[in-house]
């Protein structure tokens, strides 16, 4: 890094430091804490999904604020598994500590910390998780070195951040009026600001150069509903939305008057008497730190997430669900965490939409480089991600095939 760019990031880190340490700003946060969970429930659930969370994992949620979505997280991994809460700003994460306390959870504990300098052993987490945090760590490439560096081999990190600021009609009502009455040259890329990471594919970029595997990118228009009035709800994105201040700001009075008539009267639009119903963009951005093969390729431990794989790998693709009978979707994430374990990586996965299916999409898996016998995979590799769930199918339309046991398997 050069002296003007480091520069820079100081002068960005001091930024960030201010607007989140703010104590209005710990306040505001406080104050709005139970109505935004509602709002947000959409993209806290994304971001389980997207994390492959489940019962019994070490779980870090970085930039935590006032305790979403780690509070979810620890509902999640149940008692046998842990939480810890971490954000840079003391006050937001005291008010983290005090949420969890009155939801009654004993897994989740709160430790001050920044995100480019973890105070955690190499491997101590099995997932690494983030909600709307990302796009205001000022050296992205540290923060996700030591990311990587805290993860266990074949954990799995997940971010959530915002979509472009021109998708969803969150968007469209409580920035539109500002944006059309403010002219302002767009933000330097790497200024921390909500919408950093909204182009399709920066976030993935950062991922990969940081060493993640099977890294995945989602973009999806969530629902983001305000249960209660515009009026509420406009105040509510004014006093928590911290880093976009200087543009409510920069407006005459006079001028701010209007462009705050117009937002309540677009939010209004969505509004069905108890709840405003918008929506807005977000992007689910997860990796894997990879595991190195070991001389016992079987799984440590089992996954939760039911899987049918009807066919199982003879020719390197395989089809979650793809049996038209089958009951139970592949859960990507499930999928994903198999090929790492089976030594398929570098796997690619694409989600496909299968009409047949009540549940979920179907999955393909299709891999290079495996390391050993696809013949030699066979149902009790499947059982260990499906949770027993392999087996014949309801329908007999397909078989499932026997494996060997783990200790007469040739690796290639
Ligand atoms: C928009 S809030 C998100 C809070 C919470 N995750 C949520 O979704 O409600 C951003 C949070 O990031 C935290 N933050 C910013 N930079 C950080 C860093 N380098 N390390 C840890 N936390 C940071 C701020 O203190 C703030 O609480």
């Amino acid at each position: 890094m050069g002296t003007e760019e480091s520069a820079q990031t100081e002068q960005y880190k001091r930024m960030v430091l201010d607007e989140w340490t703010d104590a209005a700003t710990v306040a505001a946060w406080r104050k709005w804490h139970p109505k935004a969970t509602t709002q947000l429930q959409a993209m806290t659930d994304a971001l389980l999904e997207a994390a492959g969370v489940r019962a019994g994992l070490r779980v870090l949620d970085l930039a935590s604020g006032t305790g979403q979505p780690a509070i979810d997280l620890a509902r999640a991994v149940g008692p046998t598994g842990h939480v810890t809460a971490t954000d840079l700003s003391a006050g937001m994460l005291a008010a983290a500590e005090e949420h969890a306390r009155q939801a009654g959870l004993t897994n989740l504990t709160c430790r001050q910390a920044d995100a480019h300098d973890l105070p955690f052993a190499d491997g101590a987490f099995e997932v690494v998780t983030s909600r709307s945090g990302a796009m205001y760590f000022t050296d992205i490439r540290r923060a996700l070195g030591e990311v990587r560096r805290v993860l266990a081999p074949g954990g799995r990190v997940a971010l959530a951040v915002w979509g472009p600021a021109d998708q969803g009609t969150f968007n469209s009502s409580v920035l539109a009026p500002f944006l059309r009455r403010v002219s302002r040259p767009p933000p330097p890329p790497d200024a921390p600001q909500p919408y950093r990471f909204a182009a399709a594919g920066m976030l993935r970029g950062e991922l990969e150069r940081a060493g993640f595997r099977a890294v995945t990118e989602v973009h999806r228009v969530l629902p983001q509903p305000w249960p209660g009035p515009p009026e509420e709800c406009r105040q509510f994105f004014y006093d928590i939305a911290i880093p976009l201040r200087p543009l409510f700001d920069s407006l005459p009075p006079q001028e701010r008057a209007a462009a705050v008539e117009e937002v309540v009267e677009l939010l209004r639009a969505h509004y069905d008497g108890r709840m405003v119903n918008a929506t807005r963009a977000a992007v689910l951005v997860s990796g894997m730190r990879w595991r190195a093969p070991s001389s016992a390729p079987r799984p440590s431990r089992r996954c939760g997430g039911d899987v049918f794989l009807p066919q199982l790998p003879h020719a390197g693709v395989t089809d979650g669900g793809s049996c038209r009978h089958s009951l139970i979707a592949l859960r990507l994430v499930d999928a994903l965490a198999w090929a790492e374990r089976s030594h398929l990586l570098p796997a690619v996965v694409q989600e496909k939409p299968n009409p047949d299916h009540r549940m979920a999409a179907r999955a393909r898996i299709m891999w290079r480089g495996v390391r050993r016998s696809p013949a030699t995979l066979g149902v009790g590799d499947v059982q260990e991600i499906g949770g027993g769930r392999a087996g014949a199918c309801p329908a007999s339309c397909c078989t499932v095939e026997r494996s060997a046991p783990a200790s007469r398997r040739s690796p290639t």
